[in-house]
């Protein structure tokens, strides 16, 4: 199983940007967590980061078919970029949305999100382990697993 993790603008200063606000862990230190929860989970990961909307649209646009499921913290771009919502689309890969912090406790303009509605599920608020959390959550929803997220409904 294939998993592709793409991080948007910005994220690559994580562990100097706001540290009060994203925490102290840099990209490549949440990339390390993500590739050693993936190899016990048993699945490959594909990591990304770019400060550019046309590059994010082209990696993502490159997953179909390729990835079977990904990650996606647009950081900004979350909250105006009809284009990666449509290259998110022609995708059509299951992604869990990511984000550091909970936006929607945050100002108005982050409040939405042009992606939520076409994810899998959204973690968000639980800074570095949200990328850990939704590995989980996808893993265990590809793999059509309840019991992988705790909860056996029957
Ligand atoms: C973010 C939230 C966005 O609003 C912000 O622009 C980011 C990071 C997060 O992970 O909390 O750059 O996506």
């Amino acid at each position: 199983m294939h998993i592709a993790v793409v991080n948007g603008p910005n994220l690559n200063l994580l562990g100097v940007r706001e540290p009060d606000r994203y925490g102290t862990a840099t990209l490549a230190e949440i990339e390390a967590a993500v590739r050693s929860r993936a190899r016990a989970l048993g699945v490959e990961i594909g990591w990304s980061q770019s400060n550019h909307e046309g590059e994010l649209v082209d990696t993502l646009q490159a997953l179909r078919g390729r990835a079977d499921g990904a990650l996606v913290n647009a950081a900004a771009f979350t909250h105006t970029s009809l284009a990666i919502r449509d290259a998110v689309l022609a995708a059509a890969v299951p992604f869990v949305e990511v984000h550091l912090t909970n936006i929607w406790g945050r100002e108005e303009e982050r409040r939405k999100s042009l992606l939520a509605d076409l994810a899998v599920g959204v973690v968000a608020g639980f800074g570095a382990a949200s990328y850990l959390l939704g590995l989980e959550g996808l893993v265990g929803w590809l793999k059509g697993e309840k019991k992988a997220v705790g909860i056996a409904d029957d």
